[in-house]
């Protein structure tokens, strides 16, 4: 598969995608890295990787991107020829373009374990809440923010005294090795996609192996 990654940040997981396909875990290869942040850490670490990485302009700053913005990232991505689109850290809310190009054909992933926290700053949320699990979420994307159908999970311990960057980072580490295994598992027909995505309707299911 053709990968395209968006991203809005740092860009670790997208790193960990692009290094498993550079050592051979993954087959698939990342085409493209795209962002809607110019400066964004990410785009220069995918071409010091060697990978194209372009910054993707958007008429509104809006969390939603509206149509016209969408529809740009989108004819980037169809310029790269790409099958499956994954969100590694991309700020943005995905408008129906995404949808209609490529319904099921889009992964988050998300650091909690949903349906728990949602939204934003869902490590800090979880230490408030006093949960003594936390952990990660691979997801199909759908137009309902962090609702898609969950593909894997990876859950990690909430420590005596824990700070928000110490769990943080104790997530991150499983958000990079779950990432790669959940495409990996996209790769091999473990995991298949189907459906249509614009209603939120889609379903994925599981195989055995
Ligand atoms: C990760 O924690 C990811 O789960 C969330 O945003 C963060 C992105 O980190 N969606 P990075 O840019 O991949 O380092």
């Amino acid at each position: 598969m053709n990968l395209g990654v968006l991203v809005s940040g740092r860009g670790s997981n997208m790193a960990a995608i692009v290094k498993a396909s550079a050592d051979g875990r993954l087959s698939s290869r990342v085409a493209v890295v795209l962002s809607d942040v110019a400066e964004a850490p990410a785009l220069a670490l995918a071409r010091a990787a060697g990978v194209p990485a372009e910054h993707v302009a958007t008429a509104s700053a809006r969390p939603k991107l509206r149509r016209e913005d969408s529809d740009r990232f989108v004819g980037r991505l169809r310029a790269f020829d790409v099958d499956l689109v994954v969100l590694a850290g991309f700020m943005r809310i995905l408008g129906r373009p995404f949808f209609e190009a490529y319904p099921g054909r889009i992964l988050n992933i998300h650091p909690s374990l949903l349906p728990d926290f949602r939204g934003l700053d869902p490590q800090r949320r979880a230490l408030e809440a006093g949960v003594r699990v936390s952990g990660c979420t691979v997801h199909v994307v759908t137009p309902r923010v962090d609702e898609g159908p969950i593909l894997a999970q990876a859950s990690v311990p909430v420590l005596e005294g824990d700070t928000v960057e110490a769990l943080s980072a104790r997530i991150l580490a499983e958000e990079h090795r779950v990432y790669v295994e959940t495409i990996r598992a996209i790769e091999r027909g473990d995991v298949s996609l189907s459906g249509g995505g614009i209603d939120g309707s889609l379903e994925s299911s599981r195989g055995n192996a």
